[in-house]
């Protein structure tokens, strides 16, 4: 194991992405003792200069009043516009094609409004069966909304027999099977539970070929692997930003909306103030014209503090780049992987199920373990190890190559080959 320790030191000393790490405030113990965070899949860590950034918002806010919103040089009025350059860089969007709005499951009722238009020949969705929740409901109660029965429209998508994930030759078959009545295809960027990462590509063709729309929830692919949401023709795709984005519980989620239909002022959309042409919005006039582009499906009007805590945090990816995090990130879990390995190579205690192709894969490993694992997660927990367990049996764990480092990967790995002894 020592040979591992050399090696993770090696490699941290070569990551040109270590003064990230500095950037973060990183969870300690009682004894001020830094813990190991993993957890990045399910809130990333808080940027130091977020803090500022939502104070000098404060600031605005206490020195200008109802002022702020039109106040030079930063607006609210316009200050969801700050957001679009990064995240266009983090899902290989055009601007006028992503924008920060809601959270992510209204964002997705919203876009499913418009995407989602069953006829009597047309009305199935082909969704996974292990989706979110939240997926699930949501596709479940449009389904019902358009008084249809989700028996009949729901087309749940199942690993076969003893596996973990999904062929990607399955999805498409499936898709073929139904191509006569599929309305749409809603599936994960990446799957919170074993962390595969789809082909979005194959999958958005697949779609398109069979004449339905395709759509994506990206809570667990943005920031965290790159994604070319334009040229893969995706039509929508909706996500949070508090895990791999590091915004902060519960901030404001985001939607894409492909150029295509960004002067399709005919498309069926709920309609709200904010998603009015901003030229004439104030003049208050009935009759909804949208705005260009996606901005055109916003309701409500900004939520300055998340979005000023989103925008710092924005700002740290944007200066490490989706390249170079996707670059460490493949080797930081691929180091991971090896470390598991060195101590049971046999798989006789730990099952990955994550895909073993780092190209089907981001940050994170599922670990199944064969006896006790809520025990071993509880262990690793009072060990200082923050990392997740989802029922009904895996812990997931994601090294963030903003904020992680390799020799973190190794002492987790010891502290999990001393718990299993
Ligand atoms: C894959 C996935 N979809 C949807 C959601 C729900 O997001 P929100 O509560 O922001 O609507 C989550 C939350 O963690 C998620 O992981």
């Amino acid at each position: 194991m020592e040979e591992l320790h050399s090696l993770a030191k090696a490699y941290d000393q070569e990551d040109e992405l270590r003064e990230f790490r500095n950037q973060f405030h990183i969870p300690t113990d009682d004894q001020g003792k830094e813990k190991i965070y993993f957890c990045g899949n399910s809130l990333g860590l808080q940027p130091k200069s977020v803090a500022g950034a939502v104070e000098k918002e404060l600031e605005n806010w206490r020195t200008k009043g109802v002022e702020g919103h039109f106040a030079e040089p930063e607006p609210w009025w316009t200050y969801h516009k700050k957001l679009k350059k990064p995240l266009a860089h983090l899902t290989g969007a055009k601007e006028h094609e992503v924008v920060a709005m809601n959270n992510l499951t209204t964002n997705l009722h919203l876009l499913m409004a418009t995407f989602y238009q069953p006829t009597a020949e047309r009305y199935r969705i082909i969704i996974e069966a292990g989706a979110f929740p939240s997926d699930q409901y949501a596709a479940e109660s449009q389904v019902r909304w358009h008084g249809l029965d989700p028996q009949e429209a729901l087309v749940e998508l199942r690993p076969r027999l003893e596996e973990e994930i999904l062929r990607t030759d399955d999805i498409l078959r499936t898709i073929e099977q139904y191509r006569d009545t599929l309305a749409l295809v809603m599936l994960p960027g990446i799957q919170y539970y074993t962390g595969q990462f789809f082909d979005l590509q194959a999958i958005a063709q697949a779609a398109h070929q069979a004449g339905a729309k395709v759509g994506y929830d990206l809570a667990h692919a943005i920031g965290n692997v790159p994604m070319q949401l334009h040229e893969w023709n995706v039509d929508f795709a909706v996500w949070c930003s508090y895990k791999y984005l590091n915004s902060g519980p519960g901030n404001t989620g985001g939607a894409f909306v492909h150029e295509r239909y960004a002067e399709d002022t005919d498309l069926p959309r709920l309609a709200g103030w904010w998603g009015y042409r901003e030229e004439d919005r104030f003049q208050m006039k009935p009759g909804f014209k949208p705005m260009y582009g996606v901005d055109g499906w916003q309701l409500s009007n900004a939520n300055i503090l998340p979005m000023a805590a989103q925008r710092a945090a924005l700002e740290v990816s944007e200066q490490a780049g989706m390249e170079q995090l996707r670059k460490k990130s493949l080797k930081l879990t691929g180091f991971l992987e090896q470390c598991i390995r060195a101590f049971d190579p046999n798989r006789k205690y730990i099952r990955i199920i994550t895909p073993e192709n780092p190209e089907e894969r981001g940050c994170q490993l599922s670990l199944v373990f064969s006896q006790q694992g809520k025990q071993v997660f509880e262990k690793l927990t009072q060990s200082g190890i923050i990392v997740d367990w989802r029922e009904p049996s895996v812990i997931r764990v994601a090294p963030a190559p903003l904020y992680n480092t390799f020799t973190e990967v190794y002492r987790f790995s010891e502290i999990l080959r001393e718990t299993l002894s």
